[in-house]
């Protein structure tokens, strides 16, 4: 069997660290070529002297004057850049996978590059949908470069469509689950006294600071739903949401004949991040399998939308087009870092979010230069005004 190159923006974070984690129980099948990450330099070292990649990206120039004399010490030849630049040279090297993990818009213009280049992308990075989701798969599809979903919700999603070879025709509906966060069952009255440290418990996955908070508000499950309906090319009225606190079902498809095909798998993003890395392939996993026989029970609840009003928000962004979810994005992006900061309580996130949502003179982005755009003057003013 042939090795796979694969790159890794966000090598450092929850999914790339995950997503290194197979890579180095099957040294037989992948190859590192590139790994990007944010400012844990630490992490980065030993990634290095594990993988070693051939070109590494990191945020400041200072961290990558710092890993230039930690690779000369330890006689490893890598190119080393920093911040866009770094990031596109990553983009621009030919690779099998690049797998996207950075988190938020940052990931937008790498992808595009990827893509512009007939890279195959493993998207975990939700937000690059969400924001220019138009635009990408407009270009996914007119260079035929697949875009391979991370999000465990959608490989859900796409392994139930793909057994059926379907065609939206005989799609009735995509139902994906949603875990509730770790504020499911707290009583409305008792929102206003969230911290930081209580939104970051989430019931069932472990994951990055921000998706867990998004978890917390069900801001989340609205971002893939419109993440859905870009992948899938699916109406928004076929796309549902329920409420499965056990987060063992992932997703649920009906076709228009009453039949329901649904996904299980353990809690554990490397399931997702295993399928991609092999798709359209499968190996054996060393993973702990699915028990079912463990299982008490499978429950499933309508989302409330009184309590998670940001859910719907984020949908109704997303139908509404143009430059509606890039500003959704945005804000709570920039809102949700406020929140981490301390600097507003978690009933203001949704809040302000609607508000900038309603004040924006809205448009229609026609280049992916234009929700880069519409991302830096909304995070301009949010971070300029609070
Ligand atoms: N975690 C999950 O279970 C999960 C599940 C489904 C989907 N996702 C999606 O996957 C994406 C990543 O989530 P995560 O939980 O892995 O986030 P995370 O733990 O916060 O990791 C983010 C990664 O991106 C790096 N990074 C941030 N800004 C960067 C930049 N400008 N340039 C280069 N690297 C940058 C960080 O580097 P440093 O840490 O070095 O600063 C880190 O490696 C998100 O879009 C999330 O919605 C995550």
């Amino acid at each position: 069997m042939t090795q796979k190159n694969i790159s890794i923006l966000g090598s450092t974070g929850s999914i790339g660290k995950q997503t290194l984690d197979i890579i180095k129980t099957y040294p037989e099948s992948y190859n590192i070529i590139a790994l990007a990450a944010g400012k844990n330099i630490p992490l980065l070292k030993t990634q290095i002297l594990e993988f070693k990649p051939t070109i590494v990206s990191v945020t400041n120039a200072e961290d990558a004057i710092e890993l230039e004399k930690f690779c000369a010490q330890n006689n490893q030849k890598i190119d080393i850049g920093y911040s866009n630049k770094g990031l596109e040279t990553i983009c621009n090297t030919q690779v099998d996978l690049l797998i996207v993990a950075i988190v938020g818009t940052a990931a937008i213009k790498p992808t595009y590059i990827a893509i512009k280049n007939h890279i195959p992308i493993g998207l975990a990075c939700k937000e690059v949908l969400v924001s220019a989701g138009d635009l990408i798969t407009e270009l996914a599809k007119k260079e035929k470069v697949p875009l391979i979903p991370i999000d465990s919700e959608h490989a859900a999603t796409q392994q139930c469509l793909l057994t059926q070879n379907t065609t939206n025709q005989i799609i009735e509906s995509i139902t994906l689950t949603a875990s509730g966060g770790p504020f499911w069952q707290l009583p409305y009255n008792e929102f206003k006294s969230i911290t930081k440290e209580n939104a970051l418990q989430h019931p069932t996955w472990s994951m990055g600071n921000k998706i867990s908070i998004d978890s917390a508000t069900m801001v989340n499950k609205g971002l893939e739903i419109i993440e859905a309906h870009h992948l899938f090319n699916t109406d928004y009225a076929k796309l549902k949401v329920t409420v499965h606190r056990q987060s063992i079902i992932h997703a649920l498809v009906e076709f228009i004949d009453g039949n329901i095909l649904a996904h299980l798998s353990p809690t554990d993003m490397r399931f997702p991040i295993q399928y991609a890395l092999d798709y359209p392939n499968k190996k054996p996993t060393k993973l702990k399998r699915l028990d079912i026989h463990k299982l008490s029970a499978l429950t499933f609840e309508e989302p409330d939308n009184k309590r998670f009003p940001l859910l719907n928000l984020a949908i109704q962004a997303g139908k509404s087009k143009g430059s509606y979810p890039a500003v959704f994005n945005a804000a709570n992006e920039a809102i949700v870092s406020l929140f981490l900061q301390d600097k507003i309580t978690f009933l203001e996130i949704q809040e302000k979010i609607e508000r900038i949502l309603n004040t924006f003179n809205h448009y229609t982005p026609t280049h992916i230069d234009d929700i880069i755009a519409i991302d830096s003057k909304i995070k301009h003013d949010i971070f300029q005004t609070t």
